[in-house]
């Protein structure tokens, strides 16, 4: 389709090909400037509240405040290989119970399983940093274009949120696990668009309802399924920030969306799809396996097939869609958005809950640390 090699540069979404070409060649670069051209806006209307809801998230948001210092058992010692066996106890064993004949995975024995969880758990977190990173910076952003005060206020509390959740990724990889990964390559060139686009509404659509709806499904799975019990206390805190800046999104998005034209719905709608394969595409782990020495494609083709990872990128998507309902980017025009969602297998998803008032449901308890269960 001619959509697809203008929206995200090839024909066929699942184009395994294509979508492994992709990657950074500038992987030891200490910084990545991106361009950008927008407007800073001033509003002399202060009327505090003329967005209740907007209004009602900032006060929820200045008593949520955590410290990632002192707030987080840091002290819990982890043991990388053990986290992997306990997991995949959990889970239907190391080979996940796949019929592994004629594939490279033939000959695995525990050992090399245990390694690519290991790397597996690595890579994960260092994109899970590197996103909050761009999160950080994309409400940086808010905080200057958005024309509301109430929308001010509020993002000027998920910066230091975003702040906080970069330092405490970051002190987790640093301490409990061993090693790194650059920022993937897909995720990379989606928070360059998102950050490149001079529409204020473009960097709410962006993080707000994609990335960070992603980001809430994922550490939602991961949280329940990880036996660690320190980064399943961190991630429940994350959460309990991250549920609110979707909400933020939404709350903001929803009334101005009605004002949009047809034409320019339906840019919105193109900016989500992409945003969507991105996202899914960065889900391979394709670093983690080139590390591991594997031969890619053929991995890859294999993993793709694999139910746990199906269900798994599908889940991903579970708060992504109804939020994009909510806002009536399905259903604009023709229904473009829906569509495409259809052939992402991922519209099932359309009726689960919105996240507009997800939020008051992820709060932490009063006194509660996140208790280590
Ligand atoms: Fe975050
Ligand atoms: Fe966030």
């Amino acid at each position: 389709m001619a959509d697809n090699v203008r929206l995200i540069g090839r024909t066929d979404v699942n184009d395994l090909e294509a979508i492994l070409s992709i990657t950074n060649t500038d992987v030891d670069a200490v910084v990545h400037e991106v361009k950008a051209d927008y407007d800073s806006i001033f509003t002399w209307d202060y009327a505090k509240g003329a967005r209740p809801k907007l209004n009602r998230l900032y006060e929820r948001a200045k008593t949520s405040m955590w410290n990632g210092e002192t707030d987080l058992a840091w002290e819990t010692p982890v043991d990388q290989e053990a986290v992997v066996l306990a997991n995949a106890a959990n889970t239907g064993g190391l080979d996940q119970g796949m019929d592994l004949r004629g594939t490279p995975f033939e000959k695995w024995s525990d050992k090399e399983w245990i390694e690519l969880g290991v790397e597996g758990q690595n890579w994960t977190l260092s994109q899970f940093m590197h996103g909050e990173q761009g999160a950080l910076i994309c409400t940086a952003r808010i905080v200057e274009n958005v024309p509301w005060i109430d929308a001010k206020y509020y993002a000027a509390t998920q910066v230091m949120d975003e702040a906080r959740h970069v330092e405490v990724f970051s002190r987790y990889l640093d301490t409990k696990l061993s090693g790194h990964y650059p920022i993937n390559a897909h995720l990379r060139l989606l928070l360059d668009d998102i950050i490149a686009d001079s529409r204020w509404d473009m960097t709410y659509l962006g993080m707000q309802i994609m990335v960070e709806g992603l980001a809430l499904a994922a550490f939602g799975f991961i949280h329940v399924l990880t036996t660690e019990p320190l980064l399943k206390q961190l991630l429940r805190y994350v959460m309990s920030d991250e549920a609110r800046h979707v909400a933020f999104g939404v709350l903001s998005l929803q009334d101005y969306y009605k004002e949009l034209s047809q034409a320019e719905l339906l840019e919105r709608q193109e900016f989500a799809f992409e945003a969507a394969v991105r996202m899914r595409d960065r889900f391979l782990q394709q670093e983690v396996f080139e590390r591991m020495g594997l031969p890619l494609k053929e991995v890859l083709d294999l993993v793709v097939r694999s139910p746990e990872r199906v269900m798994f990128q599908q889940m991903l998507f579970s708060k992504i869609v109804p939020n994009c309902k909510k806002l009536g980017l399905l259903d604009a025009g023709d229904g473009w958005l829906r569509k495409r969602f259809g052939e992402l297998g991922v519209i099932q998803f359309e009726d689960w809950a919105d996240t507009g008032e997800e939020y008051e449901m992820f709060q932490l308890a009063n006194g509660e640390t996140a208790a280590l269960a």
